[in-house]
């Protein structure tokens, strides 16, 4: 079976713990890693992890996953809404890809209702904090085992 996947979190996504409690509680991207590869493990799923601050990075990790991975799920933090390049090179991978926010971002400001990779990724999940990253990863599954 296809089951490996690459969890990739973007800007600011480090400082989790310390950011706003009412949209993103108070788990550390450490604790959130964690509760995903116990989801992951419990599907049967391999995750490896990656996390940027630079948008460049985030574009040329995208560029080096075609062949070391059969899916992504991914949350780019402030940069879905408007990284054209991301979009770009998540397209180039031609690897499913599901999009995850913790917060419900089309309850927040206008500015986070816009995603410029939503129409690229086989699911979209929002404003169920970590869990969103068990339903993202059993929707990828889902995805590669058709
Ligand atoms: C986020 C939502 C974005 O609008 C925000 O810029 C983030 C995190 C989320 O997980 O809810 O950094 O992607």
């Amino acid at each position: 079976m296809r089951n490996r996947v690459e969890v990739m979190h973007g800007v600011n996504l480090d400082q989790l713990g310390r950011r706003d409690p009412a949209h993103y509680g108070g788990v550390t991207l450490e604790e959130l890693e964690r509760q995903i590869s116990g989801a992951a493990r419990e599907l049967e799923l391999e995750v490896r992890f990656f996390q940027t601050n630079h948008e460049g990075d985030f574009v040329e990790h995208l560029h080096r996953l075609a062949g070391l991975v059969d899916g992504i799920v991914l949350n780019p933090g402030a940069w879905t809404h408007y990284s054209y390049a991301i979009r770009d090179a998540l397209e180039l991978t031609g690897l499913p890809a599901v999009e995850v926010h913790l917060s419900n971002v089309d309850t927040r400001e206008p500015w986070r209702r816009q995603s410029v990779i939503t129409d690229l990724c086989v699911a979209r999940v929002t404003g169920k904090g970590p869990d969103g990253y068990r339903d993202a990863l059993e929707r990828l599954r889902a995805e590669l085992s058709r």
